[in-house]
């Protein structure tokens, strides 16, 4: 939806880089404009992992709940990524035998973390990411009740990860400039915290429960414009979560 972006910020943008090229925080900056490409055109492709790591499997058939695994996603900046650890509570039990599983168990045996960001043979390649100047908090955003799907694309359905949306700065601001076009409450369950509501989607997705058009969307990972009767329950949500829209757009929230 390109029509909803005001131009404005793009000049800005475009002139304060200019601007910064002086300064070495400028050449952060144009740095992360050449190396934009790489990074952020990864959408859609599943990279290469140390284990072939099925969300579908395990979140949506098995029903294991995001934050067994991605234990600071509602409570810290971060996500997390488990460690063996985690995989052993069942794999010592199950699928034992399975060579897929043995970079787990060699992680687990000689209590070496599996790493995510290194590129050693045991190790999860770094799928979301925002270059380092770039501030991101995962539970402001969770406890406003905005989908994990909405920036990660249908996570439940993939079984191996790929990147769902590419993180532009445009992506962030257009949500940033309206979010009342994204903020979102289940009708039936509008007494569930933000939080809760992220997650009750995926119970109501695995359970295989009648899903709004909104919703719909949300699963599938694509966009959707709300009717007008949820904008004005969007801004009713704006208003309670106290958001205050002009300082969302402010450089320094996102770039200390
Ligand atoms: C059983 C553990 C487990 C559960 C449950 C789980 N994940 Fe994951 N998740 C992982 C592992 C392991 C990785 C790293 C490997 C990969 O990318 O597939 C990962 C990677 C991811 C990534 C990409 C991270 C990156 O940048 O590399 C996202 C996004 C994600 N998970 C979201 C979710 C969501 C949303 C749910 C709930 C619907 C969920 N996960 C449930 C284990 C889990
Ligand atoms: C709550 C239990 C549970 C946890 C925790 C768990 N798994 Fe699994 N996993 C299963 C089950 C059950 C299966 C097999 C289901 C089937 O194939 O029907 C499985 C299958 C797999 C397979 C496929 C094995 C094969 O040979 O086909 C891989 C790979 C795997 N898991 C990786 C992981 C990793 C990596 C982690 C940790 C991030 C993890 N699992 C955590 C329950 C779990
Ligand atoms: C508003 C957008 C947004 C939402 C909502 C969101 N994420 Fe993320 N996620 C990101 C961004 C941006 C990154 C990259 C952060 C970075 O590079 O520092 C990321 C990174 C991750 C990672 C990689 C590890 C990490 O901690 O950086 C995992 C795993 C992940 N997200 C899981 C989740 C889960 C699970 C949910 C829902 C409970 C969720 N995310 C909701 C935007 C989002
Ligand atoms: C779908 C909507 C949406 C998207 C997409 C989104 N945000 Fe946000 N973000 C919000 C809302 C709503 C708040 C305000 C929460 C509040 O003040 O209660 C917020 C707040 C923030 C904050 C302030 C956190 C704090 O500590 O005050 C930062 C930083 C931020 N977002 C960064 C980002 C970045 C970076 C991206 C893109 C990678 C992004 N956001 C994408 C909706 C979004
Ligand atoms: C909601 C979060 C957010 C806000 C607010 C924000 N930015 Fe950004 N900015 C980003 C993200 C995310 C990137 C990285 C984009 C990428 O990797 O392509 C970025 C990248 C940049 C870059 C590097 C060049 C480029 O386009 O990739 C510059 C320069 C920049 N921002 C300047 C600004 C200025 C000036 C403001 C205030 C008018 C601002 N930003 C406000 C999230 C934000």
């Amino acid at each position: 939806m390109p029509q909803l972006f005001r131009p404005v910020a793009n000049t800005l943008a475009r002139a304060s880089l200019v601007a910064l090229v002086t300064v070495p925080i400028g050449a952060m900056f144009a740095g992360s404009a050449l190396s934009r490409s790489s990074a952020n055109t990864k959408v859609g492709i599943a990279l290469e992992q140390p284990v072939p790591f099925s969300h579908q499997h395990h979140a949506m058939e098995l029903g294991i709940d995001c934050r067994f695994c991605h234990t600071s996603v509602e409570k810290g900046p971060t996500a997390g990524i488990p460690s063996s650890d985690t995989c052993m509570m069942c794999h010592s039990q199950i699928w034992t035998d399975s060579p897929l599983l043995e970079p787990v168990r060699q992680s687990y045996a000689t209590g070496r973390p599996i790493r995510w960001d290194t590129t050693g043979d045991v190790g999860w390649t770094k799928i979301a990411k925002v270059p380092e100047f770039v501030y991101f908090n995962h539970s402001i955003h969770v406890n406003r009740g905005i989908s994990c799907n909405y920036c990660h694309g249908p996570i439940q359905t993939m079984p191996l990860t790929y990147k769902g949306k590419p993180f532009f700065m445009q992506w962030c601001l257009n949500c940033h400039r309206n979010p009342e076009k994204f903020l979102y409450t289940d009708p039936q369950f509008p007494q569930l915290s933000g939080r809760e509501q992220v997650l009750h989607l995926y119970y109501k997705i695995q359970a295989g429960g009648l899903l709004s058009p909104r919703e719909q969307a949300l699963s599938n990972g694509t966009d959707y414009t709300p009717t007008p009767t949820e904008l004005a329950e969007g801004r009713k949500l704006v208003a309670k979560y106290h958001i205050h829209k002009s300082s969302l757009e402010d450089c320094s929230i996102c770039h200390h």
